[in-house]
């Protein structure tokens, strides 16, 4: 019997559980991989994480080898061919060891009778399925239809195919620092480089915990584009602002670091104690208030209000490949309704002559444009704080004619790319 390295087991289990459950990819990868020493940790994410990013790809190549369609009875046969095909195909893993391995995991399960099958399909892909599989355009059969029919609607096809293409490849690692006058320091010892608007950037990637300055929290994780609503604030020095749908704390450890009085509010009291954990290790504060915020109210009307609203999160899909996986349409008009009330809550919050800053990490426009467009017509007493092109130096192609910004995951596509924002500021008259 061949060996069956314990690495590929739990891969199948997270495939499985990520995309027949409908659990997130990174929560269930922290979990699940903890019996694996840190090297196979990573190799099982990454397989992971490239089944999904390439499954509209991986079953077109696995249909073209199929003499006749799989039934649903046997998805879990499919599944290990699907890992299979990923290992053979985007991850250099010699074709002999996949197949072995991958009729190995059959055979161990109920399905065992169709070994052979998983057998002649992968030594086939193992031979031809190159060839099939660059024939294939990638970036808009890797995108699930519903998303490319949408963002070729709202941005154009050929703009839905760079955002594509972006989803092809790992993020990179983007920083925030405590204190942006120190980025030329810290550049050096985490050979990374400046981004527009003070980001830093490693291409290299690497475990977090082990980089220069993190346990010591000079720095966090943050997308460039996660960064920016907190950088179009302005000045905050001695500013009262809260923070609304504020867990992990990317945004409220911001916040707290250029000087402003902080009321981070979120109702998960779990995502709460990463925001706790955050500040304690950043040596920051600000008040934790476990709360729907809906329903919550400052005890006195506030100088600004961020409000990161929950979305479908399609701007992330770089990062979290599960999501293009799990969204569906119906999602974005549920949380579009969300978004609205959170957003008529926020406006009640802040003072005359207060800003609002909202966001969403969608690139989907019912949750963004569609959103400030309806506040606006509603005749609440807010007016757009059009965001200058100056404010976003190397980054004039996010900005909107309304003032707002849209940036995509094929903007800086040379360097990386970035995750999908809309940002709006608003002034309350
Ligand atoms: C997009 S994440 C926020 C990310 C965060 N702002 C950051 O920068 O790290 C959305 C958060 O909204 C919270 N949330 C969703 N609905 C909420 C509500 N009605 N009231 C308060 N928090 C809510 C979720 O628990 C989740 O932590």
């Amino acid at each position: 019997m061949t060996d069956l390295p314990l690495n590929r087991t739990i891969a199948l289990s997270l495939f499985t559980v990520v995309l027949r459950e409908g659990r997130p990819l990174e929560e269930q990868a922290d979990l699940l991989t903890r019996p694996l020493d840190p090297r196979d940790r990573g190799f099982v994410r990454m397989l992971v994480a490239t089944t999904l990013r390439r499954l509209g790809q991986i079953d077109m190549v696995l249909n073209h080898f199929l003499d006749k369609p799989m039934p649903a009875k046997l998805a879990s046969v499919r599944d290990i061919m699907r890992l299979g095909a990923a290992q053979i195909l985007f991850l250099d893993t010699p074709g002999h060891a996949v197949v072995d391995t991958s009729v190995e995991l059959v055979k161990r399960g109920k399905l065992a009778p169709y070994a052979g099958l998983a057998n002649a399909v992968l030594r086939k892909i193992s031979r031809d399925g190159a060839a099939v599989s660059d024939r294939i355009d990638a970036a808009r059969f890797n995108t699930p239809k519903w998303l490319w029919l949408d963002w070729s609607a709202r941005y154009g096809e050929e703009t839905a195919h760079r955002i594509g293409l972006a989803h092809l490849a790992e993020a990179p690692l983007d920083i925030t620092l405590r204190d942006p006058a120190t980025s030329a320091d810290w550049a050096g010892p985490l050979a990374a480089e400046p981004l527009p608007c003070g980001s830093l950037r490693r291409l290299a990637g690497g475990a977090v915990y082990d980089l220069p300055g993190f346990t010591d929290g000079h720095w966090w994780v943050q997308d460039l584009a996660a960064a920016l609503p907190v950088r179009l604030m302005g000045d905050l020095t001695g500013k009262a602002v809260a923070d609304l749908c504020a867990a992990p704390g990317g945004k409220t450890l911001q916040l707290a670091a250029a000087g402003a009085t902080v009321t981070a509010v979120d109702r998960s009291a779990r995502r709460l104690r990463r925001v706790s954990e955050n500040l304690a290790r950043t040596g920051l504060t600000a008040t934790l208030v476990d709360a729907d915020a809906t329903e919550w109210r400052p005890e006195a009307l506030l100088d600004a209000v961020l409000l990161d609203a929950p979305c479908s999160a399609t701007g992330t899909i770089r990062r979290h490949p599960d999501v293009a996986r799990h969204k569906r349409p119906d999602d974005v008009a549920a949380l579009a309704e969300t978004q609205a009330a959170l957003l008529a809550a926020a406006a009640e919050m802040v003072k005359p002559g207060g800003m609002l800053v909202y966001c969403t990490c969608s690139l989907q426009k019912a949750e963004g444009e569609d959103q400030i467009a309806a506040a606006l017509a509603a005749g609440l007493p807010w007016e757009r704080d059009p965001i200058r092109a100056d404010e976003l130096p190397g980054l004039e192609m996010a900005l909107t004619a309304e003032g707002e910004v849209r940036t995509l995951p094929c903007h800086l596509e040379e360097r990386g790319g970035m995750d999908g924002f809309f940002i709006a500021r608003l002034r309350r008259i």
